[in-house]
């Protein structure tokens, strides 16, 4: 039997793992710590009363003959799911059918996945960026290419920074992750021009775009004439709702979205199909109830409440005197600690017991960067914004 040797080309351990295994460590060697977790993007406010309510009268009718329900009729989701999603769409100027929305456990499984239906390709990835990306085209063995987001381009890389291979497949994460600075359409549409113009798709990971404030700032690539020819959108509810650990998300695949003479939207469907039964019946009612009026009051409600934060942790970097994009439009503030990223973690764990992620682990770019997420709680995100500047 052959292994798949693309693995030995991965780090040792994924980045939020490692970060992890640190803490822990240092938490086992000074029990007595009050270490605040910053760290991994994961959210602290529990569900809203609109999706809890929707959980309770699911699961209420899983347990009775008549409700029960056992495979989802679709691995996309139930119709009345999609057609949520794509009303939400709507209401904020997007184009975009049921038809075209497959529903999954989350982001990042289909940003990854999809490279099932892609074959052997050419990837272009900014640099610092989302550490699964990368990895999940080292498994697959692609080839990888960096393009740099960096102070000058305010983390915004841009066509004319490629440099070396034309990709095939362009990831773009806006509002991005790490750095939390947001594509305005005028330069998201020089992205677009360029995917079309060399026949490259683009995988655009909007998991974030409900944070953005600032409404001209485009929410979805389909705001963006062309990207229907050119990108497929991946949406989640983790951020937005606080579904880390109810898992449920999706992808929006245009239908005249063609590579190689084949619709991509079929294919995914038909991959969908082999590999994945679906999102739990209680889960995909849970996401419809985010979706309705209610539900989506009560999550951006949710969403101020990190807002707040992500205030307190800037202002005090701007009483500081400190360099950071993000904060503004995003749950993520990157600021600039002025030496190697994984020193500058050791010296906020060892000395001031806040737990961040190094920018180094997003990419080279990152080096000199770190990033503070705006999804801990009101009291420690004080705390800390006050540690941090101490
Ligand atoms: C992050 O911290 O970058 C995210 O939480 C990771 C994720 O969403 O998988």
């Amino acid at each position: 039997m052959k292994l798949n040797k693309n693995f030995d080309n991965l780090k040792q351990s994924y980045l939020f793992v490692e970060i992890a295994k640190r803490v822990e460590s240092y938490k086992a060697a000074n029990p007595g710590a009050d270490v605040i977790r910053l760290g991994i993007g994961d959210v602290t406010r529990p569900l809203t009363p609109t999706v809890i309510d929707a959980l309770h009268k699911a699961s209420a009718e899983m347990g009775t003959p008549e409700g029960f329900r056992g495979y989802s009729p679709d691995s996309a989701g139930y119709t009345w799911l999609r057609e949520a999603i794509a009303s939400c769409y709507e209401q904020s100027g997007v184009n975009v059918t049921p038809d075209e929305v497959q529903v999954n456990d989350g982001a990042k499984s289909d940003l990854g996945n999809f490279f099932d239906v892609l074959g052997s390709v050419n990837v272009l990835v900014p640099d610092p960026v989302y550490p699964a990306y990368v990895d999940t085209n080292i498994i697959f063995g692609n080839a990888i290419s960096y393009v740099s987001g960096n102070e000058e381009n305010g983390f915004l890389p841009m066509p004319s920074d490629i440099s070396g291979t034309r990709p095939d497949v362009i990831y773009i994460c806006s509002p991005n992750n790490p750095t939390g600075a947001v594509y305005d359409k005028t330069r998201l549409t020089e992205w677009v021009n360029y995917a079309l113009d060399n026949d490259a798709l683009i995988l655009f990971d909007a998991a974030y775009a409900e944070f953005i404030a600032e409404p001209s700032l485009p929410k979805s690539i389909f705001e963006i004439d062309g990207a229907r020819k050119c990108a497929v959108e991946f949406g989640t509810l983790s951020k937005m709702a606080g579904f880390t650990g109810t898992r449920c998300g999706w992808t929006v695949i245009p239908d005249e979205l063609e590579y190689d003479g084949a619709k991509l939207g079929k294919m995914w469907y038909r991959r969908q199909s082999v590999k994945f039964n679906g999102v739990p019946y209680i889960i995909q009612r849970a996401a419809e109830a985010v979706m309705s009026a209610q539900g989506l009051r009560e999550a951006r409600e949710l969403i101020g409440y990190y807002r707040e934060n992500a205030k307190t942790i800037t202002s005090a970097l701007d009483r500081a005197g400190i360099k950071y994009t993000g904060g503004a439009n995003s749950p993520y503030v990157w600021l600039k600690c002025g030496r190697p990223s994984w020193d500058y973690f050791d010296y906020l764990l060892t000395e001031k017991n806040i737990v961040g992620t190094p920018g180094a682990g997003f990419g080279s770019g990152g080096e000199g960067w770190f990033r503070v997420t705006a999804f801990g709680t009101h009291e420690n995100t004080v705390k800390a914004a006050e540690r941090i500047v101490s």
